[in-house]
Formats: C-alpha cells, sequence, structure tokens
C-alpha cells in the first residue's frame, strides 16, 4: 500500500478508531477502506446497477495515493455510527434568549462531531437597549459571544478535534467598536476567530472620508454615525495588535450567493473559506498538487490530464458525502440537501512551485495559480454537471443564479482550505499558502534537538553538492534562506518563505485563486514584526480592489507581545 509515513503517523494518532481504552481497533489501511466503501455507497441510490465495489476502488486509491483527501471529519467519522462528515457549519443567532441558546446547543453537537461553526451575532440587539419581557437592559453580542466560548471550552474535553468558531458583525451594528476590541486581551474569547463584516456603503465612505449610518438591528432605526475611515483604523490597530479581527466583505459574499431567494448569507465557517446560508454544511476536500507534476527532460510540468481526472473522481467523491452524511439537526440536513454545495481545492501548491522552479513571490507564480485553479473550477464544474444529467440538479438549481445554463448537481463546488491537518497527512505545503520556513528545530523526548530540513530543498542542495549540516542550521537561525551566504542566488530566489513574501504578493497571490473559486480562500497575510500599521491598511485597502472576499493578517510575534504587555500591567 503506497501510504507514506508520514500520513500513517498522523493518521494513528488522531483519527483511528479507538475502544474504550484507547486502542485502536482498525489499521491506517482499513480507515482508508472505512471511508471509501462508506462514502461509495451513495452510488447506489443513484444507478440501480451501480458498480460500488468499483467505485470504493477508485475512492481508496485516490485517498491511499494522497492525490486527494476529504476534510478530517470525514476521515474520522464516515461508516461510523455518528457519521458525520462536514467540516463547516453556519447557524442563525437571533434575537431571543430561546434562539441563542438553541445555536449553544446546537453548535456543541457540531463541535463534538469535528464540525466547525460560524455565526453571524449582527441582529442581536445593542447593549444597553430594552428588553421587553423584563423591562431590562440588553447585555448585547459580546457578552453572548462570551457564552458560546465558554460552551466551545466546555465540550473540548470530551470531543473528536478542538471546537472552532467563527464570530462575525456587521460594521453597521452599534457595538461596533467594543467588538472589533473584544480580542485586545489575548485570553479573551479564545475559540473564536472574529472578522467584522464590511459592506459597500461602509467602503465608500472610508473612500470619501464620510460617515455611515449604525443601525438597530432591531427597531432597523439608525441610532448614530461613525466616521468610516476612523472605525477602518480601528480595525486596523487591532489586527496589527493581535492579527484580529480580519474582514470579510458582505455584499461580494451575496453578490456570489447562488441562491439569493434563500435569503441573505450573513457568515462564514471558522477559517473564512467557506460563506453559508443559515443551517448550511459544506463538505471539503483537497487536491495535493504535488503529485500532479509531471518530470520531463525540462524539469516538472502540470500534468493537466491525471488532474482532470482526479477532480472528476473528488466532485463525485464529494457529493456522495452529502448523500451519506448524517446531520447533526434535521434543518441542516434539509436545507444542505437544497443547494448541495462542496469544496473542492487544493493543497501543496508552494511546493508544486519549488519543484517547478517558480518562485511563489512572482507573476508566473500568479499565472500558475490561474492556470490550476481555472482547471479546477472548469472540469469541477463540467463534472457536477455531468452528476447533475443522472443524479438531477440540486433542488433550488431553477430559482438559482445558473437557472438559465446548464443544470448542476452542486450550487457551489470549489473552496480553499487551510488543510491544517490534511497537509500534514499528504506532506505538502498546506492550502495556497507559501513554504513557511526551510529548516526548523524540532524537540523530541530526551531533551535532544534535531533539525527538520524541507526535503526538497534538502535534494536541491544535494544535487550541487551543498547540503550540510552548518549550512541547515544557519538557515535555521535566520529563519529564511535570504541571508545565507552559502546558498547559491537561483535557489534563494525561488525557496522563498512566508516571511520572504511581501504582503503584496500575498494578497495578489489570494486573488488569483478567488478569481476562479466559487466561495473562498483561506489565506493568511503575514507582515514581520517591523510592518506598520499603514502597511497593514493597504493590505485590506489591496483586498478590497483585487476582489477578495476578506482577508486575516498576522503580524510575527504580535500576539506574544501582547501576552507580555497584559503582564506588566498586572
Ligand atoms: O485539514 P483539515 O481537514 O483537518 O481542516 P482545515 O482545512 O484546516 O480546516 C477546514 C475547516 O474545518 C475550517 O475552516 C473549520 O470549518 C473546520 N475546523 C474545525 O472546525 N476545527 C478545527 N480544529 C479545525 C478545522
Amino acid at each position: 500500500m503506497p501510504i507514506s509515513e508520514n500520513a500513517r503517523a498522523v493518521l494513528e494518532r488522531r483519527y483511528l478508531i479507538r475502544d474504550e481504552h484507547g486502542e485502536p481497533v482498525e489499521t491506517v489501511d482499513e480507515l482508508f477502506h472505512r471511508v471509501a466503501d462508506a462514502v461509495a455507497a451513495a452510488d447506489a441510490r443513484f444507478y440501480p446497477k451501480a458498480d460500488v465495489a468499483s467505485t470504493a476502488k477508485l475512492f481508496y486509491e485516490l485517498m491511499t495515493s494522497l492525490d486527494f483527501l476529504p476534510n478530517s471529519p470525514t476521515l474520522m467519522n464516515a461508516g461510523r455510527p455518528l457519521g458525520q462528515l462536514s467540516a463547516c457549519f453556519v447557524l442563525p443567532v437571533e434575537d431571543s434568549m430561546e434562539h441563542i441558546f438553541d445555536a449553544i446547543k446546537n453548535a456543541a453537537l457540531i463541535h463534538k462531531s469535528g464540525g466547525g461553526t460560524g455565526f453571524s451575532f449582527s441582529r442581536l440587539r445593542a447593549k444597553g437597549s430594552t428588553v421587553n419581557s423584563t423591562g431590562g437592559v440588553a447585555s448585547g453580542p459580546i457578552s453572548f459571544m462570551k457564552v458560546f466560548n465558554a460552551a466551545t471550552e466546555a465540550v473540548k474535553q470530551g470531543g473528536t478535534r478542538r471546537g472552532a468558531n467563527m464570530g462575525i458583525l456587521r460594521v453597521d451594528h452599534p457595538d461596533i467598536m467594543d467588538f472589533i476590541t473584544c480580542k485586545n486581551d489575548t485570553k479573551e474569547i479564545t475559540n473564536f476567530n472574529i472578522s467584522v463584516g464590511l459592506t459597500e456603503a461602509f467602503m465608500a465612505a472610508v473612500e470619501s472620508g464620510g460617515s455611515y449610518d449604525l443601525v438597530d438591528p432591531a427597531s432597523k432605526k439608525i441610532t448614530g454615525q461613525l466616521n468610516a475611515r476612523a472605525v477602518f483604523e480601528a480595525i486596523v490597530n487591532s489586527a496589527w495588535q493581535t492579527g484580529e479581527p480580519g474582514i470579510i466583505f458582505l455584499d461580494r459574499l451575496n453578490r456570489d450567493n447562488p441562491c439569493p431567494g434563500q435569503g441573505e448569507i450573513e457568515s462564514t465557517n471558522p477559517c473564512g473559506e467557506q460563506p453559508l446560508l443559515p443551517y448550511e454544511a459544506c463538505n471539503l476536500g483537497s487536491i495535493n498538487l504535488v503529485n500532479h507534476l509531471r518530470q520531463t527532460a525540462e524539469g516538472y510540468t502540470l500534468d493537466r490530464g491525471k488532474l482532470e481526472k482526479t477532480i472528476r473522481a473528488a466532485v463525485h467523491f464529494l457529493d456522495n458525502v452529502i448523500e451519506v452524511n448524517q446531520y447533526p439537526l434535521p434543518e441542516i440536513d434539509r436545507v444542505t440537501k437544497l443547494t448541495r454545495k462542496i469544496g473542492l481545492g487544493v493543497m501543496g501548491f508552494a511546493d508544486m512551485l519549488l519543484y517547478m522552479g517558480i518562485p511563489y513571490n512572482s507573476d508566473a507564480g500568479v499565472s500558475m495559480a490561474k492556470t490550476v485553479m481555472e482547471l479546477v473550477q472548469t472540469i469541477g464544474h463540467q463534472e457536477s454537471q455531468r452528476l447533475a444529467e443522472i443524479r438531477g440538479a440540486f433542488p433550488l438549481f431553477a430559482e438559482s443564479v445558473y437557472r438559465d445554463g446548464t443544470p448542476l448537481r452542486n450550487a457551489t463546488v470549489t473552496t480553499i482550505a487551510p488543510t491544517g491537518t490534511l497537509s500534514i497527512i499528504a506532506g505538502v505545503s498546506s492550502g495556497v499558502e507559501p513554504v513557511f520556513a526551510y529548516a526548523y528545530i524540532r524537540n523530541v523526548m530526551d531533551n535532544t534537538h534535531l533539525i527538520e530540513t524541507n526535503q526538497i530543498l534538502k535534494d536541491k542542495l544535494a544535487e550541487r553538492g551543498l547540503f550540510s549540516d552548518a549550512l541547515m542550521r544557519e538557515i535555521v537561525e535566520k529563519g529564511t534562506l535570504a541571508h545565507v551566504p552559502g546558498v547559491p542566488e537561483d535557489i534563494r530566489r525561488i525557496f522563498v518563505c512566508a516571511h520572504d513574501v511581501s504582503p503584496i504578493w500575498h494578497v495578489k497571490m489570494q486573488a488569483a485563486f478567488q478569481e476562479y473559486t466559487d466561495n473562498a480562500v483561506s489565506k493568511t497575510v503575514n507582515f514581520p514584526n517591523s510592518a506598520t500599521r499603514e502597511e497593514v491598511a493597504e493590505v485590506y485597502r489591496l483586498a478590497y480592489e483585487l476582489g477578495c472576499k476578506g482577508t486575516t493578517i498576522y503580524r510575527d510575534g504580535s500576539r506574544d507581545e501582547q501576552v507580555l504587555n497584559i503582564g506588566k500591567v498586572n
């Protein structure tokens, strides 16, 4: 069986079914058969003479070759009694005690099964407004977020993985200024990523230097005005300090909402790549691009033929997941099956560029991003159309933005996920991010330190007779290859790490993938510790100009510094 040692180690540690004593009751090989068999079984619902065994073989090979992997909950739960296979959910939070605490309960059920939840808190009335039934005073969205956070913390203990949340507040909510700084104390609301939902009206006011209205969500009355540039600066300042909040462009999420008749999209999943309607779930999967290279006399090129086959098999796989998935709530089952969204993306993109000899921060790198993603998007949609011929279009197709074209099985097909665990299993760079570091020190148990080196760099240096422990030590110390004298210029130019890539190139790359992605792109723009607030502001503006759906930044060391600051104050 071709499963790599790396993959085996991660899967054994985290994903195998275990008995009550914590001992694994399946092997890695059995895990992949369990998942392949469970997902292939859906074929029988559509074709009376379906050859389920050959589909199961196709899916098994797709995964064990590490050409494609479905999101973690599918690997953990397929073919098991829990059977919850999606990574992404959005739950509505309506402005009543019943609804708020229903949402907390539903989120707990989702977290228990390895899924993540996104919420918009924009419908909750502002802090200080009246509560009709009691005559009391409302505590506002941020205080309720703390309750969601505490519930997530408690569920962490028994779940399959750490529960993750996204919290979004519209920029025109009266409590927006409190929201922007609600995580500046980095010990607060730790189980949430937060993003401000920006509107076109707000961005226009930032541009003109004007004010914009704050609206009370309950009465829809204007409660005040804020200067847009001052709010934008507050967002930038907070992100500069702690990496949060991120921003999302709500009008863009809704411009690309394939089924506007179902209402507004007001939130994404925890890492921001999957906008969803209330109660919608989505399952993701990622293609390992390194496995889709072909070696020729001139070097590595993209194996388009193999990539097409993988895309088709992956879309088939993800559509089957919707069928066999056991959803945590009847309402999620109903809503999810109306649009049948899937999110196929890629991982190992930066590694692929290393093999091809293309710098990530270059026009050629951006152009390769478009080439790859255009193929995933085009072939992915074709496969969804092919499935629709046999299985029928998604139920809301006739009222969707696609209604005048060829029927589609899935209202969205593509998403770029972070692939936090999947990329470790596949042994490649995560999602579409640049390589974070080429060499780092790993502490092993007996207090010895091992230098771990990126295999692609190791091979390249060895090929030139340049590999040595001393050189690797220097790379570890400097953090990048950029200032290591023993590394030839051509290698330095190609082997760039996240911190060698200027923020502008991070955004350009995100925008290139977004152009060919139905949903959104998970991406963090990395800044050096010395970056200024103005540089952060520039990236936010550029993300808007280049058509991104949102963005997240992180300034090196900013959270550590923050913890120190708090220590000093205390
Ligand atoms: O690689 P893996 O399939 O484990 O996940 P990912 O690509 O890093 O994350 C995809 C999505 O899974 C996130 O956006 C979240 O919706 C969800 N997730 C979660 O709920 N909890 C986590 N600890 C990690 C991811």
